[in-house]
């Protein structure tokens, strides 16, 4: 079955962890993947296995935080593919400190990534899915966008920016039929988490309360992501999509 046969992805940090399972995942199910990361190197060979293995993918190189970038690679995508069905804001870094030792400079980085780079995005990808009659925007918020968590303000900051920057977008972009919706993983077994799951007390304290007892691996919350660009999610907008073993039912 392909799911979102004859779509165009643009998905952002695409080329490892949770990104790279999300552009591979759509391209099984149908979709021309632009795959974007600053690293050019590992996100070029993760469109060339997409195609090596019957997909269709292009990567573009893009810094989330960079507004001309943006306007670059979208013109160019619409350039060669006419169109941008699906936006997956998916690029994201994690800092772990408590709220005292963060640095403002730590703060501005952040911010700009994890907030401002979907900010970013979804005023790029607008004119085109207007022009298309539609589109489906992805925003990867995070449990620590719903919950509480200790040493993770400036995290936990940026993804209950994005959680509500996802609600204001569905309200406003409802009447072009945008679709925008947030994802919520729980302790994803990427290079994010390497050094969170390799110490045996931080993945005891993190695993203690994922009622389901263990990391998830990529593809599973790549499943979430798939949903919510095809159609079968048509009448879903400003929601939140949790996918954390159970996290945040406790
Ligand atoms: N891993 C988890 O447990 C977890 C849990 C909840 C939410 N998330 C979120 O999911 C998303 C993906 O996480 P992951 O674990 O796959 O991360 P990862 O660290 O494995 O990959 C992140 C990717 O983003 C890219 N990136 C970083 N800054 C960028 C920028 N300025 N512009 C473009 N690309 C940039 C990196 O090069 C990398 O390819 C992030 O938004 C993260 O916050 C992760």
């Amino acid at each position: 079955m392909n799911r979102v046969e004859g779509k165009v992805a643009l998905v952002t940090g695409g080329a490892m962890g949770m990104g790279m399972t999300h552009s591979q995942l759509l391209a099984e199910e149908g979709a021309k993947v632009i795959v974007t990361d600053v690293n050019e190197v590992e996100g070029q060979k993760v469109a060339d296995e997409i195609n090596a293995s019957g997909g269709t993918a292009t990567f573009y190189p893009l810094d989330v935080t960079d507004e001309s970038q943006w306007q670059a690679v979208v013109a160019s995508v619409i350039g060669s593919e006419g169109k941008i069905d699906v936006l997956v804001n998916n690029a994201g870094l994690l800092i772990l400190k408590p709220v005292d030792e963060t640095t403002n400079e730590e703060w501005d980085l952040i911010f700009n990534i994890n907030a401002k780079g979907p900010f970013l995005g979804t005023k790029a990808v607008l004119p085109a899915m207007q022009k298309a009659g539609g589109g489906s925007i992805i925003n990867i918020s995070s449990i620590y966008g719903l919950v509480g968590a200790p040493q993770a303000a400036a995290y936990q900051s940026t993804k209950g920016a994005l959680r509500l920057l996802t609600k204001s977008s569905a309200v406003d972009l409802a009447q072009y039929n945008i679709r925008v919706n947030s994802v919520h993983p729980g302790v994803i077994d990427t290079a994010m988490t390497k050094d969170l799951l390799a110490d045996e007390e931080s993945r005891q304290a993190i695993l203690g309360t994922t009622i389901l007892g263990r990391p998830a691996q990529p593809k599973e919350v790549s499943y979430a992501v798939l949903f919510l660009a095809s159609d079968e999610s048509s009448f879903m907008t400003g929601s939140e999509m949790v996918v954390d073993g159970g996290y945040t039912a406790m």
